[in-house]
Parts: structure tokens; sequence; C-alpha cells
């Protein structure tokens, strides 16, 4: 067994690891791909295997730095690379049986009942599904301005009254407006902890009460996608509403921390009966058999998680101190890999600007905050031509 965490997986000849390892998808190869960070001995000195990090900007070919979509530049967990490549020969069959055995470890660590689980690959199938749910079940969702667009577009589209709140004046989701706005018509209210623009976490006590009151008039769907970032992790994981039976959804995901936005993996806790009819919506059979293999070792890593949350800490301070020292106003004391920032320009043409420059910063704007722009942490070398390009656009 090549990973001692993960149960009921087939196992690899060792022969055959050896041929992968001949024909370059073993371990060795991997290290192909290339040590670009000058940190690297740092997260070397914190126990981490670094050969299996990703080159700069994977998967681009048009040569700029990739901060726009909040991926973690940093890689995944060794243990989860190697885990992948034990299991390269067992992909012929489906992976539900694996489904399985990652729900039962969400279930044991969450402190909630298999029953309420829900995985997919990434948690943009349970953002769509849960969008359709909406407009089936009332049709009317509450939520905030400058959020994550998954499920308020998504029941938009699908032609969901949707209510947008505005941020408070520390641009956090306004909870006490957001109950006000709530009625007993409302289907849901959809929260984003840390939230994606801003990045700003909420008080954790404040949400679980929030949560508690507006949950008996209407569904309460906490996206949480970046909260193994935050400062205050895991006391910030409102997952013990869904196992005191409160009438919530939690939603993660393995795109951001665990590094595998290209490999695909996420989940939902909800409560049962919802899980079971949104499980059978969304296909548990579409689960893909790496990401599962990937995601349960990468649980497991506990210290390649803690110290991502502290590498993302560091270089998340170079941005916002160089906004600091240029005097542009951004959503204060971040908590995901990315931070929100005043350009004092049109939001397009400031990303004109840095990608002249050679980075690329999210292209898309948010209404009501036309100037503000989202920029992704990268890696050390990554930021660092980031914090160059920033101050030669305010020159
Ligand atoms: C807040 C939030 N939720 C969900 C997602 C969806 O990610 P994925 O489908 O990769 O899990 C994202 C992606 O950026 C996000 O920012």
């Amino acid at each position: 067994m090549k990973n001692n965490n993960i149960q009921n997986l087939p196992s690899v000849d060792t022969s055959r690891r050896n041929w992968l390892k001949t024909v370059g998808l073993g371990a060795g190869a991997v290290a192909l791909t290339g040590c670009f960070d000058s940190g690297v001995k740092e997260l070397q000195a914190a126990g981490m295997k670094t050969e299996h990090f990703p080159t700069a900007t994977p998967n681009l070919n048009d040569g700029l730095i990739r901060l726009s979509s909040n991926e973690n530049a940093f890689g995944p967990s060794a243990k989860a690379v190697e885990a992948m490549q034990g299991e390269l020969f067992n992909l012929n069959r489906y992976a539900d049986a694996t489904v399985n055995v990652l729900v039962k470890k969400i279930a044991e660590q969450e402190g909630v009942s298999e029953e309420q689980i829900v995985v997919t690959n990434g948690s943009s199938p349970i953002l769509f599904g849960y969008a359709d749910w909406i407009t089936k079940n009332g049709n009317k969702l509450v939520t905030s301005m400058a959020t994550y667009e998954g499920i308020p577009r998504g029941a938009e589209f699908m032609g969901a009254d949707v209510t947008y709140v505005p941020l408070d004046a520390n641009m956090d989701f306004d909870l006490d407006a957001i109950e006000a706005a709530v009625t007993e018509d409302t289907t849901a209210v959809y929260i984003c902890n840390p939230n994606n623009p801003t990045g700003r976490a909420l008080d954790p006590v404040k949400l679980t009460e929030f949560a508690k009151r507006v949950s008996q008039k209407a569904q309460v769907f906490i996206d949480e996608a970046y909260i193994e970032m935050s400062d205050a992790y895991p006391a910030n994981v409102q997952s013990k509403l869904a196992a005191e039976g409160y009438n919530v959804v939690i939603c993660r995901t393995f795109s951001k921390i665990h590094a595998m936005a290209g490999q695909r993996l996420g989940y939902a806790i909800m409560p049962a009966e919802q899980a079971k009819q949104m499980g059978r919506m969304l296909r548990m059979g579409g689960v893909n058999y790496l990401g599962l293999v990937a995601g349960m070792a990468s649980m497991d890593d506990h210290n390649n998680l803690n110290v991502m949350r502290e590498r993302i800490k560091t270089e998340r301070l170079k941005l916002t101190s160089t906004a600091d020292a240029l005097g542009r106003p951004y959503a204060k004391n971040p908590q995901g890999n990315f931070i929100y920032m005043d350009t004092g320009m049109p939001h397009a043409e400031f990303a004109e600007k840095m990608k002249a420059l050679g980075i690329k910063v999210v292209g898309r704007t948010w209404p009501g905050y036309d100037t503000w722009s989202r920029i992704s942490i990268g890696t050390p070398e990554e930021n660092d031509a980031c914090v160059s390009a920033l101050k030669a656009v305010y020159a």
C-alpha cells in the first residue's frame, strides 16, 4: 500500500512503478518540472518535499504570470502527487467505491453523517446544482454584492430572484442587513467565507449565531473554498452547524489550499434528504479517481496545509504592504490567496497595464466596484514581479 492513510485502494505492483519512473512519469521525472522557488529551502526546512512543484505558469502559453484565478501557485502536497503516481494504472474502473472511502473520511473529520455528504469534481457542480435546487424550491436567493458568482449568477441564469445586499463599511458581508432582507419566502442565503473577491473572513461566532437564526427561515449556504487559508482555521469552520442539524450547506473545494484546481475535487455537507437528491442529480459516479486519491492523501498531510497557510500569508503581506506603500485602498486583512484593491482606474485599464508588464490579474469585475481588481498570490518570484509591476503602474 502506497499511502497507509488510504484504505481500500488497489495497489500498483512495484515493477510497474519502476517502469513509470523509467519512462518519465515517476517521482524523479516529476522533478523535471523544476524548482523555481527561491523559498524552496525554507519549505524543505519545514519538512516539505518540493521536487514536484509545478512550473510558475502551467498550461499557459502567453508567458504571463498568472495571478488571475486564485490557484495555489505552490502546487499540491508531495504526498498527493505520490499517491496519484501509485494509482496511474488503476484508472480503468469507476470510482464509486472510492468516493465512499472519501465520504467516510470527511464524515469523521467534520463530525457529520455520511448521508449528509455530496462529492463532485471540484465544487462548481455543487454550486450550479444548488442554483438549480433554488429555482425548484421557491426561487429566491439573498446574498451580498461582490461575492463569488457561482450560485448567484447560476440562479439568475435559471430565472431565480436574487437580492444583492451591499457590503458593510469594512467590506464584510453585512449579516444584519442580509438577515433583514430574508423573508419567509426566501429559499436560500449564500455566504462566502472568506469571501471572494474581498478576502474578508467573518467573525465565526457572529456567523454561527446568524446561521442558527436565519436557517429557521431559509437555508444558509456557506462556501468555505478558502477556509483553510484563514488565520483562525479551524475555528472559522462552520460544519458543526450541519452536525447539529441546522438547515445549512457547507461547501469545500480541493482547488485552493490543496492546489488541485486542475485535478478537480469538492464536496458539500447538507441535510441528508437533500444530499440524497443532489447526489443523484450530480451523479457520484462522475468523480475522478485520481482526484479522490490525491484529495485523501492531501487531507492527511497536515504539515503541508500548515506550511501552505503560512506561506500564502507571507506572500499576501508582500502585496498588501505594496498597496499600503502606494496608497491604494484594499480590503483589509485578507484571508484567502488574493487581495482586492482599488486601482483608481477602470479595472480593465488596470488589467491591460499589468498585462503589458507581464502580469495577468482577474479579468472580470464586480458590480459597484468597477475600479477594484483582485490579484492572486503567486510564488515569491511571481509576487516580486507583481510588486515591480504595481510600482511601475503607479510611478
Ligand atoms: C468561493 C469559491 N467557491 C467555489 C469555487 C469553485 O472552485 P472549484 O470548482 O474549483 O471547486 C471558487 C473558485 O474560484 C471560489 O472562489
